[in-house]
């Protein structure tokens, strides 16, 4: 099969052109890129897997939270899953999504807007905003010349107790004053709602429950009736050390609750970031030097290794020893099978700031070393998102890797779109073909 059937094949069961070549593994990336900056591997099939899954177990609206991942394949591959609703947290993020997609009904969920942002928003098409006090709401109106079409949330402050990262420090109004916003919005919005955020990476299904009650409670006290009930996001991912109950538990915990609202006509939305796309990309790093059990990686707290750094959060990891030369005794390291012995590192960033480091551990062949590659998993939330270009490092170079997905991907999409097999079999790649995407040359 000539490259141009494998590239019109691919293209046709990935249903979208990707922005660079596609790899069929992660160890395709590095045998091929030999990449000396981080890259970004995303894989199609377990960000769409999990959008189906997420809108298929979720009785009201999905708004996926771009701000867990603006990448605009990921925000592609969530339109191509049915995704049509967006929580946008700037206008930058309303600009993206308007630009990707011109249906797409975006949610203004951040709950201190500049005036410009509210605005220039409402030009564009958004309606809803939320709001946790009367200065914000005045805002809303005087910026939108009280218009009459607007879908008010009231963020209402809830515990985070049961979530791995707290939200619950800088928003969400009290219940007394959330009752008195709830009365003022219901005079002057179209569609009035309540929102929360249970916190991110909530590891217990009942803290929704909690939520909705909180919630129930303040609407009883407001005497008013609302159209929407947002139960936000905070639905987690599963990492190494933080295993959550599955899915389905939250969903049920969040059904049960909302029963009575709904039953009396109220609509449920929900605001999935990490559940959606945690899963759907890799970080392929590389080693620069080693020292004793710390690797110096040219990846970390200040790309896309944040919550590594500053949280201590553990990441699947996985040596990446493309070229090793099987029957010979190499003389280059990197070529040697690895050690099978396992041991614990630490990871230190490229950086010379002394947060920049990894804690860990992680668990690694013993004879990692300079030139290695690692593949450090579930990086597809709050990864290449919180990337920053301090000290000139940033990660910019993403690959498609299709159709496999990595082996150490817990909660990986079981969803396989019926790749061509003659797909697998060819070791061809495509070339570069989208101009708007980073480019990879491939050596
Ligand atoms: C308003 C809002 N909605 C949704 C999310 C997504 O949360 P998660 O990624 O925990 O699902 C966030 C995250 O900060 C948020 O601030």
């Amino acid at each position: 099969m000539d490259t141009q059937t494998i590239r019109t094949l691919e293209q046709q069961a990935l249903g979208y052109v990707p922005p660079g070549p596609v790899f069929h593994t992660v160890d395709e990336v590095a045998k091929r890129l030999k990449p000396e900056d981080p890259v970004q591997c995303i894989f199609p099939d377990s960000v769409r897997g999990q959008a189906q899954k997420f809108t298929s177990l979720f009785p009201g609206a999905v708004l996926y939270a771009v701000k867990c991942n603006p990448g605009p394949e990921f925000l592609r591959h969530m339109y191509a899953a049915g995704v049509r609703h967006f929580d946008v947290a700037s206008l930058e993020e309303v600009r993206l999504v308007r630009g990707l997609f011109k249906n797409a009904h975006m949610h203004f969920m951040h709950p201190v807007k500049s005036r410009e942002a509210i605005r220039i928003a409402y030009k564009m098409g958004v309606r809803t905003f939320s709001l946790d006090t009367a200065a914000e709401l005045i805002k809303i109106l005087e910026e939108t010349n009280s218009a009459k079409d607007l879908k008010l949330f009231i963020r209402l402050a809830v515990s985070g107790n049961a979530a791995a990262y707290d939200l619950s420090g800088k928003f969400g109004a009290a219940p007394s004053s959330a009752a008195n916003l709830l009365r003022h919005a219901r005079k002057v919005a179209h569609k009035v709602g309540v929102c929360f955020h249970v916190g991110s990476q909530c590891m217990d299904p009942a803290a929704y429950r909690a939520a909705i009650e909180r919630a129930s409670a303040v609407i009883a006290k407001a005497k008013i009736k609302i159209d929407v009930l947002d139960v936000g996001g905070g639905f987690p991912a599963t990492y190494p050390g933080m295993t959550p109950p599955p899915l389905e538990s939250y969903m049920d915990a969040v059904i049960a609750a909302a029963q009575p609202m709904v039953e009396q006509g109220v609509e449920l939305w929900c605001e999935p970031g990490r559940a959606m796309v945690a899963a759907g990309a890799s970080m392929l790093v590389r080693v620069n030097l080693r020292k004793g059990r710390r690797l110096y990686i040219n990846d970390g707290t200040y790309g896309s290794l944040f919550d590594a750094g500053a949280l201590n959060w553990r990441y699947p990891v996985r040596l990446v020893r493309p070229l090793v030369k099987t029957g010979k005794d190499s003389n280059d390291p990197n070529s040697r099978a690895p050690s099978e012995k396992m041991v614990q590192f630490s990871f230190y960033g490229p950086t010379c700031d002394n947060l920049d480091k990894m804690k860990g551990p992680f668990l690694l062949p013993e004879d990692t070393q300079e030139g290695d590659w690692i593949e450090i998993g579930m990086l597809g939330a709050y990864g290449a998102a919180m990337q920053t270009r301090f000290n000139g490092f940033h990660a910019s170079i993403a690959a498609t890797v299709w159709p496999e997905a990595p082996p150490f991907i817990f909660d990986r999409a079981a969803s396989r779109q019926a790749p061509a097999a003659a797909l697998k079999e060819s070791t061809a790649l495509t070339p570069n073909l989208n101009a708007e995407s980073p480019t990879v040359a491939v050596k």
